[in-house]
């Protein structure tokens, strides 16, 4: 089979190795349909992920087709439309002991940590497996992954339901946690931005309210949308400091800002003013398995859209072709998937 291999940043090889093959019998063999590639993979690729050793096989959101099935597999057939969650715990550590094995002390995330899916065939065990229904495509399948980033944020602080959410950052996890937000029933939802592109994305996924923070008096804008109510939550999905202080300066009293962030600069925070204002901050850390699971219902029912968010398709022989499409087009390129 084909396999991908990025042996050191900007650098990837292909080769034509031995397909997997012994199964244990919790496990499947998936055949390999779609991979997205997502902001942190560019960092693996430009060198600039803090926990990736090189080489590595990349690929941690995807589709694939099932090809055969361990003997105690139960969840699944040959020829079903699946994906799996790509983390590795240990199932030991406290964390993973009380059901939040997403922080667990020795979590390994396949495509970083350990191989990802970036060749024809993989294996996975059982309790990672999401059956996916057969109207989706293996584009929305594809898309589970991020989704299920926005359907553990948006569980992450107490409901939201009534709330309104201000969402700092629309790149696709805003995006979705934003989608997630409203699904949720948040009364109202501003997603904000310093592209236009991506907010009139967001305005295609169906988030009314839109701010672009380069132009505008952010504060002044902030009132208008939301009066005297303000907002009660939210999420930082930029990664940068000056949208982290925008969310921390406005929100109300008491209010829930939730951390999806990953930041290239550590943040300064005002420590007295968080303790001042009693705001409660909340990290949240890819998803559980009920996240995928939810992701996946969301989208099938259509409450959460994700065909708006997928620019571009390569072929799996022009893996770098896709990142330097996604280096050249910035703010134009959100979800490019390669195509097996
Ligand atoms: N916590 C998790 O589990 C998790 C999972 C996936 C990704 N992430 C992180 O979430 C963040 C978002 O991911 P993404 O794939 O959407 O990345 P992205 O780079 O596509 O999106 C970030 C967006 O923030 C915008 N932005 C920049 N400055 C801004 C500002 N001052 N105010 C508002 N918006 C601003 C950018 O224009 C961009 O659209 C990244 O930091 C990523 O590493 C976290
Ligand atoms: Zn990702
Ligand atoms: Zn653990």
């Amino acid at each position: 089979m084909r396999q991908a291999i990025m042996s050191s940043p900007g650098k990837i090889e292909y080769f034509k190795v031995k397909a997997p093959g012994e199964l244990k019998p919790n496990e499947l063999l998936l055949k390999i349909e779609r991979i997205g590639i997502c902001g942190s993979d560019v960092h693996v690729f430009h060198g600039e992920h803090p926990a990736t050793p090189y080489p590595v096989v990349q690929g941690h959101e995807y589709s694939a087709t099932v090809e055969f099935v361990g003997e105690n597999v139960s969840k699944a057939k040959p020829g079903m439309k699946v994906t799996a969650r790509p983390q590795q715990v240990c199932g030991k550590c406290n964390p993973c002991k009380r059901g939040q094995y997403n922080a667990c002390q020795n979590l390994k995330v396949e495509g970083f940590q350990a191989p990802g899916v970036a060749q024809d065939y993989f294996i996975v065990s059982e309790d990672r497996l999401v059956v996916l229904p057969d109207s989706f495509t293996f584009e929305q399948g594809a898309m589970v992954e991020p989704a299920a980033v926005g359907a553990h944020a948006t569980s992450r602080p107490t409901r939201l339901n009534g709330k309104n959410v201000v969402v700092s950052g629309a790149g696709t996890i805003g995006n979705l946690v934003a989608q997630f937000a409203k699904a949720r029933g948040a009364k109202k939802v501003l997603i904000t931005d310093v592209s236009d592109y991506r907010l009139d994305k967001a305005k295609e996924c169906g988030i009314e309210l839109t701010l672009n923070v380069k132009n505008a008096p952010v504060e002044d804008e902030i009132k208008s949308c939301f009066g005297d109510e303000g907002f009660q939550v939210g999420f930082e999905a930029a990664g940068v400091q000056t949208s982290l202080d925008l969310l921390l300066a406005n929100v109300e009293k008491g209010g829930d800002v939730v951390i999806l962030g990953v930041y290239a600069k550590n943040p300064e925070v005002n420590m007295y003013y968080v303790g001042e204002h009693e705001l409660n901050i909340y990290g949240s850390m890819m998803y559980r398995h009920r996240d995928y699971e939810e992701a996946v219902s969301m989208i099938a029912e259509g409450k959460i859209k994700t065909e708006p968010l997928v620019s571009k398709h390569f072929p799996f022989s022009e893996f770098g072709k896709a990142y330097k499409y996604i280096d050249d087009m910035r703010d134009k390129a959100m979800k490019v998937m390669i195509d097996l």
